[in-house]
Order: C-alpha cells, then sequence, then structure tokens
C-alpha cells in the first residue's frame, strides 16, 4: 500500500524517481507526486492517476537539475483522489511523503488548529508534515524524534527539509522501508524491487529508527541518537525478475513462472531418499515434536493455500489443523497453548493484519512458523521459524506464483511433520515427495492448456455472475479461482462447497450461468458428478475441471479441460493454473488492466 523512494546521490534524481515508482507502483496507483531539490529549493509535480500521468506532467514542467529526491505513488486511504491529496506533502519548511495510516490525525487536526496551522488535503499525511514542521528549529532529527512520539498508526515516511539540501530523513513504524548505499549514491523504498537496478544487498530499516541519507553514506540511529549497524540481505534475483520479459502483463509471466518457482522451493529441500530436509532453514525437528494443535492464518489467496495446507496436514498427521482469516483471528480469543505451532502465511511478509495474527500467537505461547516470500519483512523477521517460498519478485497484484510456491512449502511441512511424528514412514514420505517432484513437469504441461483456456474464458467475458463449485481439495481451488476472478475480471462469482448448493444458493443457478465445476478428487467424483448434474439440470454452462481424461458424459458440460493425470494429492497446483489462466483471459477480454485491478493494491499494510 503505498509506493515510496527516495535518492540522494550523483546521478540525475527524477528519472531514478520515476522508474523506481513504475517499479513500486502495483503498492498504489491513485495518484503519484516527487519532490526534489532543484537548485537548493524542494519543486514538487504531483498528480491523480497513475505514474504515466506523473511522467507525463514531470516532462511539461521545465528542466529539473536535481540529485536529490523523493517520490510516492498513493494507495487512497484518507481523502479522495485528487491533485491536492496526492504525495508529496509540504509545509514550511518540511517535505514528505508516507505510507501506512496516522490514526491519531484528527486530534493532531485540532491541536496544530489551534496553533493556527491549516491543512490544504484531507489527508492524514499533511497532519504529520505541518506537525514536524511545527516542531522543527533548526534540527532535523529532534523534529522527527518529537514528531514520533506524537503519532500513532503505521507509517514508512521518507522526509525533505528545506535547509538540508541534498539529504533525505525516514523513519518507519510497521510499514516497510529497504535501503542500500551504492556507487552513485543512496536509496531508499519501501520494496527492494525498487533498489534491484543498484544492488543486490540492502538492509531493512529497523522499526523506529531514523535513516539519514547523503550522497556519500546512510547512517541509522535510533531514537536515543546511537548509531546501529543494520543487518545487510543479499537477494539472489535481479533486475530482469522484476521486468515483463516480452510478456504483455506481469501476471501472465508469473503464471508461467510457476515452474521454476516450485523447483527453487522444493529441489534444495530433499535430501537423500527424497525426504525433506529444512536444515538449510534452521528449522529444528523438535519444534514438531510437541504440537498437538496447528492453526494456519493469513489473508486471501495465502489463506486459500492455508486451506489446501490443512486438508493435507489433517490427512497424514490426525491433529485438529485450524484455518482462520487473519483479520478475524486477530481479535478472537484464540485457543492457543505452548503445544500450538502457528503457522502464518504472506508473500509480502508485511500483511498488517497477518502480522497481528502472528504477534498475538507469539504473546499467547505459541511456536510461529511463517511461510513468506520477501526476505527480511517483518513477518520474515518477528516469525521464530521461516520457510521462504522461492517465488522472487511477485509483481502483479493478483497473486500466483507465490500461491503454488505457498502450496510447495505447505505439503514440506506436512511430510516432514508427519515423518517426525512417525504417521507416515520414510518409504511413504519419499513416495509423496516423488509425487511433489512431479508437479513440476505436470504444472509444465497445465501451461500447455493456455489456448484451450483463452478460448474458453473468451465464453465468459460477458458474464455478470458465476459459480466455482468442488469438494475436499477442490472446495478450496474453487475459493482461490473465484478471488482471483473477482479481482481482476470484476465478475462477481462465488465458490461453494458442491454438496452445499442446493441448501440455498442452487436459486441463482439459471438458464446460462457458468458454473465452473472441479472434479479432480476420486474419493467424490460420483458425488461431483450429481451436482453438476443438478446444475445442468438448471441450464447451468458447465466448465468441467477433471483429473486426466476422465470419462464423462458429454451432456454434463459444455467444456471440458482434462488436467495432466496425477495422484489426487497434488491437483491443486495443476487446477491453480487453469483457474489463474481463466482470470488472466477473462480479463484481458473484458478489456481490464490485469496487473493493476481497480481499488486493490499489494501488500496491505493497514488493517
Ligand atoms: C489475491 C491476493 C491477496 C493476497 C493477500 C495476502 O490475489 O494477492 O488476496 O494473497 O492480500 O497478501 P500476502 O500474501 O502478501 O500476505
Amino acid at each position: 500500500m503505498c509506493g515510496i523512494i527516495g535518492f540522494t546521490g550523483k546521478l540525475e534524481a527524477k528519472n531514478i524517481l520515476l522508474e523506481g515508482l513504475a517499479s513500486l507502483e502495483y503498492r498504489g496507483y491513485d495518484s503519484a507526486g516527487i519532490s526534489l531539490f532543484d537548485n537548493g529549493k524542494i519543486r514538487t509535480i504531483k498528480t491523480a492517476g497513475k505514474v504515466t500521468n506523473l511522467v507525463d506532467k514531470a516532462e511539461s514542467s521545465g528542466d529539473i537539475t536535481s540529485t536529490c529526491g523523493i517520490g510516492h505513488t498513493r494507495w487512497a486511504t484518507h481523502g479522495g483522489v485528487t491533485d491536492t491529496n496526492a504525495h508529496p506533502h509540504a509545509h514550511g519548511k518540511v517535505t514528505l511523503i508516507h505510507n501506512g495510516i496516522i490514526e491519531n490525525y484528527h486530534e493532531l487536526e485540532v491541536e496544530l488548529a489551534t496553533a493556527g496551522r491549516y491543512p490544504i488535503s484531507q489527508t492524514d499525511t499533511e497532519m504529520v508534515a505541518m506537525l514536524i514542521d511545527s516542531l522543527y528549529t533548526g534540527n532535523a532529527i529532534d523534529a522527527i524524534r518529537e514528531a514520533i512520539k506524537r503519532i500513532e498508526g503505521a507509517y514508512a515516511f521518507c522526509i525533505l527539509f528545506a535547509d538540508e539540501p541534498e539529504v533525505i530523513y525516514c523513519i518507519r513504524n510497521a510499514s516497510p522501508l529497504v535501503a542500500c548505499h551504492a556507487n552513485d549514491g543512496s536509496i531508499i523504498a519501501s520494496d527492494m524491487v525498487a533498489l534491484i537496478p543498484y544492488s543486490k544487498d540492502y538492509f531493512v530499516l529497523p522499526e523506529h529508527h531514523i535513516a539519514r541519507l547523503t550522497k556519500d553514506d546512510i547512517v541509522v540511529m535510533n531514537l536515543e541518537k546511537e548509531v546501529v549497524v543494520p543487518k545487510m540481505i543479499h537477494v539472489n534475483w535481479d533486475v530482469t525478475a522484476a521486468q515483463k520479459g516480452g510478456y504483455p502483463h506481469f501476471m501472465l509471466k508469473e503464471i508461467f513462472e510457476q515452474p521454476e518457482s516450485i523447483r527453487s522451493t522444493i529441489l534444495p529441500r530433499i535430501i537423500k531418499g527424497d525426504l525433506p530436509d529444512f536444515t538449510v532453514d534452521r528449522i529444528p525437528n523438535e519444534i514438531f515434536e510437541k504440537v498437538n494443535r496447528v492453526i494456519i492464518t493469513a489473508c486471501g489467496t495465502a489463506m486459500h493455500a492455508g486451506l489446501v495446507g490443512k486438508a493435507m496436514l489433517e490427512k497424514l498427521l490426525r491433529i485438529p489443523v485450524e484455518v482462520d482469516i487473519a483479520s478475524e483471528f486477530r481479535y478472537q480469543d484464540p485457543i492457543i497453548d505452548k503445544n500450538t505451532l502457528v503457522i502464518t502465511i504472506s508473500q509480502s511478509g508485511e500483511t498488517a493484519d497477518t502480522l497481528a495474527s502472528l504477534r498475538l500467537a507469539k504473546e499467547l505461547g505459541a511456536t510461529t512458523l511463517s511461510v513468506v516470500n520477501v526476505k527480511g519483512s517483518t513477518i520474515d523477521r518477528e516469525s521464530d521459524y521461516v520457510l521462504y517460498t522461492q517465488a522472487g519478485p511477485e509483481i502483479a497484484v493478483a497473486s500466483t506464483k507465490a500461491y503454488t510456491a505457498q502450496l510447495s512449502c505447505l505439503y514440506l511441512i506436512a511430510f516432514k511433520f508427519a515423518l517426525i511424528r512417525g504417521t507416515i514412514t520414510e518409504a511413504q514420505c519419499g513416495a509423496y515427495m516423488k509425487e511433489l517432484k512431479a508437479v513440476i513437469p505436470a504444472i509444465e504441461k497445465t501451461l500447455t492448456l493456455d489456448k484451450t483456456v483463452e478460448e474458453i474464458s473468451r465464453g465468459l467475458a460477458d458474464t455478470e455472475d458465476l459459480f466455482f463449485i468442488g469438494r475436499g481439495l477442490d472446495y478450496a481451488l474453487s475459493c482461490e479461482g473465484s478471488i482471483k476472478l473477482k479481482e481482476i475480471s470484476y465478475i462477481h462469482s462465488e465458490a461453494y462447497a458442491a454438496g452445499e448448493l442446493k441448501h440455498g444458493t442452487l436459486s441463482l443457478v439459471t438458464e446460462g450461468v457458468p458454473v465452473i465445476a472441479l472434479a479432480t478428487q476420486a474419493k467424490v467424483y460420483s458425488k461431483m458428478i450429481s451436482n453438476i448434474r443438478e446444475v445442468r439440470a438448471r441450464g447451468a454452462i458447465v466448465i468441467l475441471i477433471t483429473n486426466g481424461d476422465a470419462e464423462v458424459e458429454a451432456t454434463l458440460y459444455d467444456y471440458h479441460i482434462a488436467l495432466p493425470a496425477m495422484n489426487d494429492f497434488f491437483t491443486p497446483f495443476s487446477s491453480a493454473i487453469v483457474l489463474q489462466l481463466l482470470a488472466y483471459y477473462t480479463c484481458v477480454h473484458r478489456g481490464f488492466d490485469v496487473d493493476q485491478p481497480r481499488n486493490l493494491a499489494k501488500a496491505v499494510t493497514v488493517e
């Protein structure tokens, strides 16, 4: 939510900021803006709309000669999408950008008004510019320290002080900021994707620490003004990983990257005898020994991965596994003790509700294990143990490769856990692991269905409502298929446990309503066929997905997608690919923005 970038150094800053904002745009695309020191004075250019609007405005704003500035791309929280509400916000000597939410902005507004200071925007952020300016008497660090004592909420700020050209100050609480100093200067941003053109090594600005960026270095200090040296992190991907690489959209590229991301997630964790091994992850066997209950908590697609994880864990371990939506879990009174393992799942590692759930679980004494994609993210740093998904940067707002990499990790956890608990033998575990490896060629084969799925999705382009139905693992996949379609194609859809449809919702299935029926599980296959008959009898258009080329009465479907034949446990991977492609092509046929769907943003760092 909101992308932030700051650069000071030897290079022309304007282009660095605009290019950085383009790479961070997936975090918010309601408005964008930059502020630059130009001949010692701060110049601000900002506009509602996407970064391309800002690029046009910057081009028509005359020459700017600057080697220091800050930039922002906004996901609106307080105040509508207008030029005035776009960041940066300036007051007196202070110009700043913000990612997060200031919860006590109204109290600040009242307080500042009594001192004769009034905002011109409707944003919470402007209160902080006013507050810092009101506290500034010539020492930037002191003003920031004082301001922070008065601010409640989540924030990452990059701040320019008119008196200190070429210097950027930053501070954060909860919202992410990563930084690096490279040959040409110092750079800070919300996400590593904006730093990667300059360095593969970076650090996460610790919370409640101030960073002072100059062209020569970055000094980090705590609120007592003691200098600290943050731990450096290395990434093993390069700038091409964050580019479209010839694909029309990031989402399609990321769908096609899945064989590789699953390979990178699974293969390094397999030892002799095809057994799972978490030595490189430093996850000791002991954490699985005492557990008598598992809770999985996450949001959205990551939570849907958890539903598949639950099925696998319960089947192999015979211990209760609960899956909770993180925004609900954090305000409930969860039953947790020291024998509970809480697994949080997050691509970004910054999702506010998932992070709060992790913190609550730790407070209540659980052991925490997180499945995270972004190294150095808050969930990564605060979890007892972490299993990284090796999906690389995921830029499209709709999660695809992170989801199947999360599934890979959950399968590994289930096999390892069951082996340690003795509920499966080494031979059984090795056999499961072989099947997991076989998912990679199966996915490659599923991707060859691309054109078939594109053709089918053409028929969905004018649909307003549709259903996904399935049983067991297929129900978990239906949930994922439904969210994917909704978020990018704006078609209303519902995921239903196929047996539940007739308990009310079947009344919505009328002539011509599309029903995507997943029937990949042999155990409930005949039940699914009966459910398909029920919707067919009401005139539904049925798109049927089966495991292998099952023989199905041709009158029962309009389209049939046969996944490569595989063990039923592993169909979620291939089903996910088909559902992702279906959502993707439906969105393309409807002419919407695939990578940046309306109202959404990646990395939801607010509640
Ligand atoms: C949907 C999607 C979201 C995220 C959710 C959690 O395609 O991307 O539902 O899965 O916001 O995000 P992370 O995994 O970053 O915690």
